[in-house]
């Protein structure tokens, strides 16, 4: 208060808006946050060739290894992204209570049921005035677990499997997820739906960055630097 006094005292006689703001995304979450955006972006970009290789290199075969660099990056960045996904599922426990709001959503609420309506209409341009959330809201919630959550673990599992038929029968990663491909029919089949996968979750993260976008100038809350601070402010409509 007494530096908004301060503030409003200048000469310029400009209004001061007053901000409340709330720590909401704890450390862990937001590096995992962050570390999972570089893994997905390199996992993206290297599937897509594994999927549809470069044309052949000029000079010996022996001489190019791009491809193999290309698969390495992918396997590097799937351990990643599995490891730091399991420590997410830890935080999940040990966390604040936000920590837990990817993995569990109130679908038996009635009330969540009625707020999802209408952030699907504010969304739609439909509601003038947006709801304020300390931590997701309905809408991000569940497109949260129902693509990326859910997502993720299909990539994970389907990932290891064919990663367990490179490093051989009997490897850990075939002692682990071997059962995945007979589950889909053969190899080929956990190619295809690995690579629909990677599908699903580009449309999520299309939404989700076109979203975070718009909430952060429409809704009058903070969304991207939240995720970078921890920190959501809450815009107040008028100056005092
Ligand atoms: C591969 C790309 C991305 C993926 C897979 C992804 C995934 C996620 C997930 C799973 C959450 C929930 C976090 C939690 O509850 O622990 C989240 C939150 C969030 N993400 Fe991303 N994200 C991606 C890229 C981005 C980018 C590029 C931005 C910035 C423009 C962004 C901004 C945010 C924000 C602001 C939140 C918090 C939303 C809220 O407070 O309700 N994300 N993201
Ligand atoms: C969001 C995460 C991921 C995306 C978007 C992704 C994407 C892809 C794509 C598009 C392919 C090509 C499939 C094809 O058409 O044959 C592929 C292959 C593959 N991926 Fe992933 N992947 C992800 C996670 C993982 C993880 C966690 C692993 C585990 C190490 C993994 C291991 C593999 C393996 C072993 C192959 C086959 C390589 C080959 O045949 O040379 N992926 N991935």
């Amino acid at each position: 208060m007494a530096l908004e006094k301060q503030l409003s005292a200048g000469d310029s006689g400009e209004k001061v808006r007053k901000q409340t703001a709330v720590y909401v995304y704890e450390a862990p979450v937001r590096l995992w946050h962050w570390v999972t955006v570089l893994c997905i972006l390199t996992l993206c970009i290297s599937g897509y060739f594994i999927g549809s290789p470069l044309p052949a290199q000029p000079g010996e075969a022996s001489d190019n290894y791009l491809m193999g660099y290309i698969r390495f990056a992918h396997f590097a960045a799937g351990y990643i992204l599995a490891i730091a996904f399991v420590g997410r599922i830890y935080w999940a426990f040990v966390g604040n209570s936000h920590a837990r709001e990817l993995f569990i959503v109130p679908v038996w609420r009635k009330q969540w049921w009625s707020e999802l309506l209408h952030e699907l209409r504010w969304y739609l341009f439909l509601e003038k005035t947006p709801k304020k959330y300390i931590g997701h809201n309905p809408m991000g919630q569940l497109a949260m677990f129902g693509f990326f959550v859910i997502g993720n673990f299909f990539m994970i599992i389907t990932g290891f499997a064919l990663y367990g038929e490179g490093l051989g029968v009997g490897s850990w990663a075939d002692r682990w997820f071997g059962w995945v491909i007979p589950l889909f029919g053969q190899s080929q089949d956990v190619h295809t739906w690995h690579h629909l996968g990677m599908w699903y979750i580009i449309i999520f993260v299309m939404t989700h960055v076109y979203v975070a976008v718009r909430e952060d100038i429409m809704s009058r809350q903070s969304l991207i630097s939240t995720m970078v601070g921890g920190w959501r402010m809450f815009k107040d409509d008028k100056p005092d």
